[in-house]
């Protein structure tokens, strides 16, 4: 066989293999976390969690557990028709949910992929707004919806302090927008604004859904005991029923709330600064949000293949790959995508893809380089899929401790093109979960489309609780 992914084995025939081996591996090192470093991590991620819940340190708190409204995941009974907007993933999107009671499931009617262009992901958010509106207007009209107000649940993935469901404001951008004029404004009233500004058409309520709640609740029609949902995609994120009690910021004790971590922002007090890597570091200097969002920058579709270009070029002049010499490609940033990492790593097709990829970029490979370029990539995705797991095993660590319990058996909606699209990403994750949450049996459910079916479901769940509570 040609190599496989750790192919500069120390059996190589050659002296010079075995000292190339040895001085890729010292620049990889910093990438590789022990169980009880993760275990560690864990551990930090725990007490800013608590933080974020407290009433008095929220403000402070680089992991924010913002409160959703989100009070009950689904039971079964909801249905109807629905609107989705699906803003803060790879696409922006419109849907048309239906939500049927009888076989328990929801429908996508139809949807529509809007692009956003780069001009409006940094332009005004008045232009956002309107572009938004448009689209909407475009999709009403084809799906013949324009006279009926349906409900529209809103999948606006980024942090916002929410007061109540349909009052939603931004914290900050995240994940390359930067529209001005929006953070610390209520997302509802632009979107509002903006539908007003043309006056051709309106909506009835608005739901706001970070996207981790729609995945958590897309999942919870089918299972029940869904009650964590998880983000690996462009960016990462993870939300989870906690227990009133414990949300010192809104009144009431009793039930459970919905706690939106946002995860991405741990290690923006520097908390994280042993684990970071040179790369990391430069990555984040470069990007359009220096210093916020660390856990993020490590983890992400948006980074991942920064990361792996910044190491392949650090290895290059070096002298331990491509002869030491980069092309005009390598030195670009963001020419190695993040897809190219799933791609390489692909078990039968990857060393071939990886030859593909590098004379794509303008290199002069050889087998070696194309051995040692997959070992970056693997090395690059296993953490990420390792950090996960620590800040996941950490969620699941509290809610069996929240409820007194021995053994938790619990599962997560998962989503993003991460965990989606890399061969082995959720396979590493799942064992690392394994171990650093020993006492849980955790399954993970992919979301099929929660971000648009899982804002419905959150409308649903919404208008249920409001009829039921007119019912009593
Ligand atoms: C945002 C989160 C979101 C996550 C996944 C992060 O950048 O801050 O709100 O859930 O991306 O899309």
């Amino acid at each position: 066989s040609d190599c496989d992914s750790s192919p500069l084995v120390n059996q190589g025939p050659f002296g010079s293999e075995l000292s190339l081996t040895l001085q890729v591996q010292k620049h990889l090192e910093p990438f590789r976390l022990s169980l009880e470093k993760l275990q560690d991590v864990s551990a930090r991620l725990r007490k800013d969690m608590i933080r974020g819940l407290g009433k008095h340190s929220h403000h402070r708190a680089s992991v924010k557990m913002l409160p959703t409204f989100v009070r009950a995941t689904p039971d079964g009974t909801e249905k109807g028709d629905f609107l989705a907007l699906d803003l803060g993933g790879t696409n922006f999107r419109v849907l048309h949910v239906r939500v049927l009671e009888e076989e328990q499931r929801v429908l996508k009617m139809d949807s529509q992929i809007c692009a956003i262009p780069q001009d409006i992901m940094l332009g005004t958010g008045e232009k956002l707004f309107d572009h938004i509106a448009a689209c909407l207007a475009e999709f009403l009209d084809s799906q013949k919806l324009r006279g009926q107000t349906l409900p529209l649940g809103f999948t606006f993935s980024f942090p916002c302090e929410q007061k109540e469901i349909d009052k939603s404001i931004l914290i900050r951008w995240t994940k390359g927008f930067n529209c001005s004029g929006v953070e610390g404004e209520d997302v509802v009233n632009l979107l509002k604004e903006a539908i007003h500004r043309r006056g051709d058409y309106d909506i009835s309520s608005v739901a706001m859904v970070n996207d981790t709640v729609g995945t958590m609740m897309s999942c919870g029609y089918r299972d029940q005991s869904c009650e964590i949902g998880m983000i690996i995609g462009t960016g990462t994120n993870a939300c989870y029923m906690e227990e009133m009690k414990n949300v010192k910021r809104v009144e009431g004790e009793d039930g459970r709330m919905c706690i939106n971590t946002e995860w991405g922002g741990f290690g923006d007090d520097g908390c994280l600064k042993d684990v970071l890597t040179e790369f990391d570091e430069e990555v984040d200097k470069t990007s359009i949000n220096p210093g916020v969002h660390t856990f993020e920058k490590m983890i992400s579709g948006m980074y991942l293949g920064e990361i792996v270009r910044l190491v392949l070029l650090k290895l290059t002049e070096e002298k331990l790959l491509f002869r030491g010499c980069p092309s005009e490609a390598l030195l670009t940033p963001g020419s190695f995508e993040t897809r190219f990492i799933s791609e390489i790593e692909e078990p039968d097709s990857g060393l071939e893809n990886a030859k593909k990829i590098l004379t794509k970029l303008d290199l002069d490979w050889d087998l070696v380089d194309a051995c040692v370029a997959r070992l970056v990539c693997d090395t690059v995705s296993s953490r990420s899929a390792r950090l996960c797991a620590a800040a996941l095993a950490t969620i699941v660590n509290r809610i069996r401790i929240n409820r007194g319990l021995d053994h938790l058996k619990t599962t997560v909606g998962v989503d993003g093109t991460v965990y989606r699209k890399h061969p082995n990403f959720s396979d590493e994750l799942q064992a690392a979960v394994r171990l650093l949450a020993p006492k849980c049996d955790v399954t993970f459910l992919i979301s099929e489309d929660g971000s648009g079916k899982g804002a419905a479901m959150v409308t649903a769940v919404a208008q249920r609780l409001a009829l039921q509570s007119l019912c009593v």
